[in-house]
């Protein structure tokens, strides 16, 4: 039986409470979004589950009457994975926000879906335990999410993605079971590890409701450097002297134009006496009495070749945060302009010949248009943003971006990389994916949603089309 709009908001008010179904225009547009802007929301209500048998009741009712649904997290991502713009029910896990369990002699904490990573990392950090992963919006977004979208950041260098840090998670899949997939333990081989498939779906199999994550011993004081570099070529040859001689906790790359965005916006000098195409931001743990000096010796090392120009090492906790401002600010500055974005996952190898190639790419399909880079460079991360120019229609300018991102994604297969190397898929990466995804292995997910969502209506229409 098809079910009215107001038949689904009065099953749900049935399931989670009539407090927690939101269905106001106003809610239904922040729901229904994520720091996309292309395609425009419109969900049919949104509904705030307070526990996982909630969440599978909800789940059910959707699997019965064919209702589609979007988990929905801090709703940070960039890839319209949490847009619900086809009249589907939001499934927001905000109220479920609550730490479960916290095992310091395992150094493990298990939470609900709903905790917002910041927090996470404030009740490891209560305890001299650190929880790895870090980004900008990490203040926003949920551990859920998070896992949903197999976050990365500024910390994968060191500690990995957030796959790496995952060792149990609690779902309901699209066929309202619950499954409690692999329970924290180390070590479990029992054949393959279904975990892995929930981290990075974007909720098209199912719903995390918790998870059991490893928290690491806290790092020792970190300086920060900032160096004006060359050119990109330089970059890789200023992170292979680092890397060999001492261990990175973050090696990020950002472009002179989007510094002086981020400047204007925030108000600060430049960081550095000499301009350069590129900077680089080192984070490492600070090196101690015993080598006082090794740190300024790469420095030397890398000006003497001539690849830095000028650099700066932090000496105070404030000028260390000052420096992260600056590579931090960057996607919150440039959001004003509308930005096109790619995000590229390559090997460290490729990096240098890629970016020769896309420069000159962008260089000619982009003509007239600014093009800012920033990144990961440590671990092989590129974020590729065009600005709208005010003067051109967003329609034309989302035109022009996706047949440019033909000819990015083909490099990028053509250098063995990926289309999303972070940001997840979602909405508006689906069609570049057969560029680093073989059609067997796209065949393979779609049986994969078959089996845990035999309805199709865990977050339909993300990540590949059925
Ligand atoms: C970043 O690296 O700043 C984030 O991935 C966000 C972005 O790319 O805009
Ligand atoms: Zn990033």
């Amino acid at each position: 039986m098809t079910l009215t709009n107001a038949d689904v908001i009065r099953a749900l008010r049935d399931v989670s409470g009539a407090a927690h179904v939101l269905e106001d225009d106003e809610a239904r547009a922040r729901y229904g979004m994520d720091r996309t802007t292309l395609v425009p929301p419109a969900p049919c209500c949104v509904v705030r589950p307070g526990s996982t048998a909630q969440v599978q009741a909800i789940v059910r009712l959707a699997r019965e009457h064919r209702i589609a649904l979007v988990p929905s997290g801090g709703r940070t991502g960039l890839s319209g994975g949490a847009v619900a713009a086809r009249g589907e029910v939001v499934v927001s896990l905000e109220r479920m926000n609550r730490l479960l369990q916290f095992n310091p002699e395992e150094r493990s904490i298990t939470v609900e879906a709903g905790m917002i990573t910041a927090a996470l990392q404030q009740h490891a950090a209560a305890h001299g335990l650190l929880y790895a992963v870090d980004f900008a919006s990490a203040g926003s977004s949920h551990i859920g999410g998070n896992i949903a979208t197999n976050a990365g950041g500024i910390k994968v260098i060191r500690y990995g993605m957030t796959r790496d840090q995952v060792l149990g998670l609690e779902v309901v899949d699209g066929r309202g079971e619950v499954l409690e997939l692999n329970r924290g333990l180390v070590k479990n081989n029992t054949g393959p590890d279904l975990r892995h498939l929930f981290i990075g779906s974007e909720g098209i199999l199912g719903i995390i409701t918790s998870a059991t994550l490893a928290l690491r011993n806290a790092p020792g004081p970190l300086d920060v450097m900032l160096l004006a570099v060359r050119d990109f070529a330089s970059i890789m040859d200023v992170l292979r002297v680092f890397t060999r001689a001492i261990r990175l906790d973050a090696f990020e790359f950002f472009g002179h134009n989007g510094l002086e965005r981020v400047l204007e916006r925030l108000q600060r000098k430049a960081p550095l006496g000499a301009e350069a195409p590129f900077y680089v931001l080192l984070e490492f743990e600070h090196q101690g009495a015993d080598a006082p000096d090794q740190v300024m010796r790469l420095f030397e090392q890398c000006v003497q070749a001539g690849w830095v120009l000028d650099g700066v090492l932090s000496q105070t906790l404030a000028q260390a945060r000052e420096l992260w401002l600056l590579r931090e600010s960057m996607s919150e500055t440039l959001a004003r302009w509308l930005p096109y974005k790619n995000d590229i996952g390559l090997r460290i190898p490729v990096l240098r010949a890629f970016i020769e190639r896309a420069q000159a790419l962008v260089e000619r399909e982009y003509r007239g248009l600014e093009v800012v880079w920033y990144g990961h460079v440590g671990d092989g991360n590129l974020h590729l943003n065009v600005l709208k120019p005010e003067t051109m229609a967003g329609a034309d300018f989302a035109a022009l971006c996706e047949r440019v991102t033909h000819g990015i994604a083909a490099l990028v297969r053509d250098c063995g990389g990926s289309i999303s190397a972070e940001h997840g898929v979602g909405l508006l990466k689906k069609h570049i994916l057969h560029y680093t995804r073989s059609p067997a292995e796209i065949e393979a997910l779609r049986q994969i949603k078959r089996v845990f969502d035999p309805a199709a209506i865990m977050n339909p229409g993300k990540v590949f089309d059925p």
